[in-house]
């Protein structure tokens, strides 16, 4: 038996914890997104406007070097911070940034990125690299999982850095990023969180919700679908109505979410936080009906955890009234009609109603996060 030393200077470096944390969950990324060979994680800060590279992960015998630089000398990531928005870069070659960090991430042989900016009360507070080998790879499916890792990352960067109100603002301002993506969810993600805390205020009293409860709801209900990461295209895309096969296939998400969901908790060593619970039953549970006809476990009522039932009210009701590639757009007051006519056997009447009772909001919502495109 022997071990080693713990290095003084190590220490001192405030790099390590996350670097070690950085790695655990670049792991879990592969085994999910094998292409993605690098993540790193840089630091900015305004007095000096240097963003400094904080952990990386990378496989063994390229890792880029720690690298300083001044935002102001890269036309690309300021660009990333004006537009508050993801950026994926499907071929670096393509791609003309001089900028000394764009030439390194070429140099190092790197094919494809997704960058993204983490902000903290309005302020930059860094980016988010993700780089593959290949090109290509960051489709709309993949972009969905960097949704949630980006979300968990921001809380594993903040938690070294700030106290816990700062980290659920960088949860909420990543939440509230995936409005201007340019992929297929994204507003359906935003619109489905408003709906979920209109409704989980309105029956708070009556369920014994507190605000911090009410405001998780609003956090993670984005992620109730995280699972169709794991839904081959062809039927997630599908411009059709699904056959009973398919359909099986597309039920496996709930399940799936759950398990991404679980896997990755464990790997931030959030397990046990008082995140984890309402996240893993929004996932897993968004599908369940009250008469128990519905999925994955068939649970009836009250066991049925009522946050996902929430979720499962504000996601049927934004399925209805959006368009989709295999159906038209309800207005409000059919797809009200149809919640209505469900409650109690598919739909928790008390979240029915809640919805229904805010009417206006659901407008202001709609007109807010609209799309004219298919959502
Ligand atoms: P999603 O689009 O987010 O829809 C969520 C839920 O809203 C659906 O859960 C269903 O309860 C309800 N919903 C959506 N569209 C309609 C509709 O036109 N009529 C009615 N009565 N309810 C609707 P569900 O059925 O478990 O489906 C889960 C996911 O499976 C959907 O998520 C969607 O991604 C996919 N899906 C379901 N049916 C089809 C289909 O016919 N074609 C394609 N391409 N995908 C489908
Ligand atoms: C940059 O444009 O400087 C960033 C390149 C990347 O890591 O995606
Ligand atoms: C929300 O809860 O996100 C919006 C609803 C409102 O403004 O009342
Ligand atoms: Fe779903
Ligand atoms: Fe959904």
């Amino acid at each position: 038996m022997f071990y080693f030393h713990q290095d003084a200077l190590s220490n001192l470096n405030g790099d390590a914890p996350i670097a070690a944390k950085l790695a655990n969950i670049h792991g879990f990324v592969r085994k999910h997104m094998p292409f993605v060979a690098r993540i790193a994680v840089a630091l900015y800060d305004a007095p000096t406007d240097t963003l400094k590279t904080y952990a990386h992960s990378g496989e063994g015998d390229n890792p880029l070097p720690f690298y300083e630089a001044r935002l102001g000398d890269s036309a690309s990531l300021r660009e990333i911070v004006q537009r508050g928005q993801p950026r994926v870069v499907n071929d670096i070659d393509l791609y003309g940034e001089a900028a000394e960090h764009s030439k390194q991430i070429r140099g190092g042989g790197f094919g494809s990125s997704y960058t993204l900016p983490i902000f903290h009360n309005g302020d930059l507070l860094g980016f988010l690299f993700f780089n593959s080998y290949e090109k290509g790879v960051f489709t709309d499916t993949s972009l969905h999982f960097f949704d949630l890792l980006a979300h968990l990352l921001a809380l594993v960067v903040a938690d070294g850095l700030a106290t816990p109100t700062a980290l659920m603002a960088t949860v909420r301002t990543l939440t509230g990023l995936a409005q201007h993506r340019d992929f297929e969810t994204g507003t359906h993600l935003d619109r489905m969180a408003h709906y979920a805390r209109i409704i989980a205020r309105e029956i708070a009293p009556k369920y014994g919700l507190t605000d911090a409860d009410v405001e998780q709801i609003f956090l993670y209900s984005p992620l109730h679908d995280i699972g169709k990461i794991a839904i081959p295209d062809d039927i997630l895309l599908k411009n059709g109505k699904l056959t009973d096969a398919e359909f099986e296939v597309m039920k496996t998400h709930a399940v799936r979410g759950f398990e991404i969901i679980d896997d990755m908790l464990n790997n931030f060593h959030l397990d046990g936080t008082s995140h984890s619970g309402v996240l893993r039953n929004i996932a897993l549970y968004h599908h369940e009906t009250m008469d128990g006809s519905g999925y994955p476990s068939g649970r009836k009522g009250d066991d049925i955890p009522i946050e996902a039932r929430v979720a499962g009210v504000a996601d049927v009701f934004d399925a209805l009234t959006s368009r989709r590639p295999y159906k038209h757009a309800w207005p409000i007051d059919e797809a009200f009609q149809f919640l209505i006519e469900n409650a109690d056997t598919r739909f928790d009447r008390d979240c029915v109603a809640a919805l229904v009772k805010h009417r206006a909001d659901v407008e202001r919502i709609q007109a807010q996060f609209g799309e004219d495109h298919v959502g």
